[in-house]
């Protein structure tokens, strides 16, 4: 029996870790077969620790705290964020920064378990503008950071990060706490009964169970916001990194916008074509995505290692709730304030079936609207410490070096 032995979970899941921390994402196929919005049964799962225990009745009295460098500290229960503040609802995809690292370690090793590639899942998240309660807060002239912190005690202290200050109250920025995932109260996994969410950038911001915001001068000093989703310099080696606080501590090295990325969801690995007496043509299929709200502008495929490429269709489902303004979950979905693309797009290409059997790879590229093009794996140099490094020894917990 593990400590989440209160959490209800689906067989469909492919866990990545052992029998405890929970950490899972689906099975490829099935995840994009669902379509723009995943269902919180398939949404991907990565747990530091145990699922802090809340039951129904006490979801409204959840509090959470705005406190640190601000002239107004204040508590606030869930059911007084519902009742005080304007509700909105938004879809957002999240990505965990080691999506597709299992594919990324075939090229040069990094510290982190093996996802496939999906660690990435969307909802529509209800709830409130992270700038609305800051605001009310009234930071002081020094604050530049907010500081999350969520309920699961962990070896290292409570799980905790950091964003700039400018970026949550940018509304392009998209920023909020939510309590509702597709309509229904957060699960358990998924940060029950209030979390924050971060479009744009690596799930590691979105803190779950989250119990204060903290505006300060400097980022979060949070073990994992230091030693989590790092990409240090390229001459850095983990034997090296790991008792050097100094590469660590500093945060020009934390990774906050996802990367521009995309995969193939079809042809699946070992997937069987059907060559004579099927289709004449085959669909393949898959998802792209940008970062920091940046669109995916063009997704490629080529079939001979990358010397021709073809141009594939997007899909932007993102656009159909962008042009939509309506109540939704209790929300207001009205995105017309918001330029930035914060959902994952699905592409597609035909292909005569016998040209897919005369190729021996297909190889994918998504690029966004600044021209960050995703990079070619087998060029792919930047040595990757994010999630668990080795712990160097001398860190204690809450203090600086
Ligand atoms: N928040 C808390 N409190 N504890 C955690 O372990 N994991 C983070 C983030 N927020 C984490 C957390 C990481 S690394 C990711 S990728 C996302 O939550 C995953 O969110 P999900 O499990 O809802 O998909």
């Amino acid at each position: 029996k593990t400590p989440d032995a209160h959490v209800p979970r689906d067989p469909r899941l492919i866990r990545l870790t052992g029998v405890h921390p929970f950490n899972v994402e689906a099975p490829l196929s099935a995840l994009f077969n669902e379509g723009f919005l995943t269902s919180p049964e398939l949404f991907y799962v990565r747990n530091h620790g145990a699922v802090p225990e809340v039951k129904d009745e006490e979801i409204p009295d959840w509090e959470f705290s705005v406190e640190g460098l601000v002239e107004k500290p204040f508590i606030l229960t869930l059911r007084q964020l519902i009742a005080k503040y304007e509700q909105i609802t938004c879809p957002v995809t999240l990505v965990c920064a080691g999506n597709r690292r299992k594919e990324q370690n075939q090229v040069r090793k990094s510290k982190g378990f093996s996802w496939g590639p999906a660690g990435v899942s969307t909802a529509l998240f209800t709830g409130v503008a992270m700038s609305e309660l800051i605001k009310r807060a009234r930071p002081r002239k020094k604050a530049r950071y907010v500081c999350m912190e969520g309920a699961d005690k962990l070896p290292n202290g409570f799980y905790g990060t950091s964003v700039k200050l400018n970026w949550v109250m940018d509304p392009n920025k998209g920023m909020m706490l939510s309590y509702k995932m597709n309509g229904e109260m957060l699960r358990p996994d998924h940060g029950k009964p209030l979390r924050a969410v971060i479009p744009g950038q690596i799930g590691g911001r979105s803190v779950k169970w989250l119990k204060k915001l903290i505006v300060t001068a400097t980022p979060s000093d949070n073990w994992y916001h230091i030693y989590d989703n790092r990409v240090l310099p390229t001459m850095v080696s983990p034997d090296e990194s790991a008792n050097k606080p100094k590469w660590w501590m500093d945060d020009r090295y934390a990774i906050y916008d996802l990367s521009t990325n995309s995969a193939i969801a079809y042809p699946a690995h070992e997937e069987q074509v059907c060559l004579v007496g099927g289709p004449e043509k085959y669909r393949a299929q898959g998802y792209a995505y940008g970062g920091g709200g940046r669109r995916v502008t063009r997704v490629e495929l080529s079939l001979d290692k990358g010397r021709t490429w073809r141009l594939a269709d997007i899909d932007y489902p993102e656009d159909r709730y962008r042009d939509a303004e309506q109540m939704l979950y209790g929300g207001r979905l009205d995105m017309s304030w918001r330029e930035s693309c914060f959902c994952w797009c699905q592409w597609s290409l035909d292909f005569l079936v016998s040209e897919l059997a005369d190729a021996k790879d297909i190889v994918l590229r998504a690029m966004d609207e600044s021209m960050n093009i995703q990079p070619k794996g087998n060029v792919l140099e930047r040595p990757r410490h994010d999630e668990q490094p080795l712990v160097p020894r001398h860190y204690k917990q809450g203090r600086r070096l």
